[in-house]
């Protein structure tokens, strides 16, 4: 039986970071599921589809293929065959993502490919509903958090360092609203798991978290075999 490793919280808690580095580690693989939402978004906006028109979004989600590689380690997201990781990440379309989350036709098309990827492999998985709905039975849950504070602030410094001119004050304004359309959704709403461990990386470095995360995995992993 596969591995799976679930990790879940609010936007810029470094849930793809730590991911990333704990799936190095145990040679995993990493399956970030925000991109694969935003790589749907992408398609809504460059096709002109309102994130308000249900009907429009849920028939047009037939005509949507989201796949994924992995390709030293880094994953790449096509859809409908072209590689979009180099669109995904701008600020509009992290907004549309947040607004089409919430239809049941988006999350149930992304939810089916996410378990297969998790029904073959040994895989980390981030998202927002991956410990409650997506992977229940997964060995391992992590809920990641931080204070709006520290992930504004974190958000702050990557977009200075990329030279891209913007107020913290509005960043975390947009984290903010962000939370509250992803934790008060009706479907699949982003909470804590009963079972998933609460990690506040507010005052940890990422080596910290990284390997709080190695330490539940190899105590699972001694108890099961
Ligand atoms: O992790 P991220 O910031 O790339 O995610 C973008 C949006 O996608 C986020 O606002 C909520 C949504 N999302 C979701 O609803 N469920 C997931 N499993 C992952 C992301």
């Amino acid at each position: 039986m596969a591995f799976n490793i679930a990790i879940d919280g609010p936007a810029g808690a470094g849930k793809s970071t730590i991911a990333r580095r704990v799936a190095q580690e145990l040679s995993y693989l990493y399956v970030d599921t925000g991109a694969m939402y935003r790589a749907m978004a992408l398609y809504f906006q460059r096709n002109r589809i309102s994130p308000e028109n249900e009907t429009e979004i849920s028939a047009a989600c037939d005509q949507i293929n989201v796949t994924l590689t992995n390709e030293n380690g880094e994953q790449q997201v096509f859809l409908n065959g072209e590689n979009v990781n180099a669109y995904i990440r701008t600020e509009e379309v992290g907004k549309i993502t947040s607004a089409i989350s919430v239809y049941a036709s988006v999350r149930q098309k992304l939810t089916q490919l996410q378990r297969e990827l998790a029904s073959v492999s040994n895989l980390i998985m981030d998202g927002r509903d991956i410990g409650t709905c997506v992977l229940p039975k997964a060995q391992v849950k992590i809920y990641l958090t931080a204070s709006v504070e520290t992930r504004g602030k974190r958000r702050f410094l990557e977009l200075q360092e990329k030279g891209v001119d913007c107020k913290l004050e509005q960043i975390c304004e947009d984290i903010r609203q962000r939370d509250e359309q992803d934790m008060n959704r009706q479907i699949s709403p982003l909470r804590q798991a009963e079972d998933a461990i609460f990690i506040d990386s507010s005052f940890l470095s990422i080596e910290e978290v990284v390997n709080q995360i190695l330490d539940l995995v190899r105590q699972k992993i001694s108890f099961t075999s």
